[in-house]
């Protein structure tokens, strides 16, 4: 069955930013780090892939740079620019993984944040090369967890449940690692990765599985609703023996990190 892309965002727009939102302050941070990170100057052209309801956008537009958001979920677009009061951020509904809306070479750079694994690796890099100036950036963000934090631990668990019913998910790092293996086959340069801010939160097992509920996802793949009652199930009965019940605040750090690649000035192909 062919899944509209950016389907399974549409029917979770409106809760996105409550389970899945970055700290205000931190957005602003990453934003303006991200540009100062791409050299971008006055009215230089910043594009992001899969800019859902504007968590680091809304920022980038606030900028005084040029911004246009791409995502295939007019829902997550709609959201997006309800939140961007006294401020016109240029949004467009699109699949990044369909050629881009865009001249060839009048960004100077690309931006995508928690989606890169969603979307064709081959893909990206080809358009990032026709779409950006030569000597331009591509960024990757993500969210990195301690890996001994309760939210990482919960996150595996549930990737092995699914891995156990045969599912397999496509993950962040390994999306992030293709698109720099792939970039860098044309020339691009890799500038390695950044931790460009941090945060601590004390959360519970309860609230992070909870999230999961409503998600019409599990990983990156579209939810079966009986299945997924089924891991959330048995992801809160290992939970509670793990944390010692369900309910037993958890200190975490969170991270917002960044792989930047650079283009070169003359593209291999
Ligand atoms: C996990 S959200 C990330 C949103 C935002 N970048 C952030 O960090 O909060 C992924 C976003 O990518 C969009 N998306 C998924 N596949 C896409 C595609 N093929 N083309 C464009 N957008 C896509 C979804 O609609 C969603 O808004």
């Amino acid at each position: 069955m062919m899944v509209k892309p950016g389907a399974t965002f549409d029917a979770q727009a409106g809760q996105y930013d409550a389970r899945s939102g970055l700290p205000s302050g931190v957005c602003a941070a990453v934003a303006q780090a991200i540009a100062s990170e791409a050299g971008l100057r006055a009215a230089d052209l910043m594009v992001e892939l899969g800019a859902g309801t504007g968590e680091i956008g809304l920022d980038f537009a606030r900028l005084p740079i040029r911004y246009l958001g791409l995502d295939a979920s007019r829902a997550m677009l709609d959201v997006f620019h309800g939140k961007a009061t006294g401020i016109k951020p240029m949004l467009v509904a699109a699949d990044c993984d369909r050629s881009w809306p865009l001249a060839d070479r009048r960004a100077d750079a690309i931006f995508a944040s928690r989606v890169i694994h969603l979307l064709r690796p081959d893909h990206v890099v080809r358009e990032t090369c026709r779409v950006c100036r030569p000597g331009g950036s591509l960024i990757l963000g993500r969210v990195v967890r301690d890996s001994d934090g309760v939210a990482e631990r919960l996150r595996r668990r549930r990737l092995e449940l699914l891995r156990d019913r045969g599912i397999s998910t496509r993950q962040g790092e390994d999306g992030t690692r293709r698109v720099i293996d792939a970039l860098v086959a044309e020339g691009g340069i890799a500038r390695g990765r950044r931790v460009i801010a941090e945060w601590p939160a004390l959360t519970t097992a309860a609230a992070i599985i909870a999230g999961w509920d409503s998600m019409p996802r599990m990983g990156s793949v579209p939810a079966d609703p009986a299945l997924q009652t089924e891991i959330q199930s048995e992801l809160r009965r290992w939970a509670a023996a793990e944390f010692d019940g369900l309910d037993q605040p958890q200190a975490t750090v969170s991270r917002y990190a960044i792989d930047v690649v650079g283009l070169p000035q003359h593209l291999a192909r």
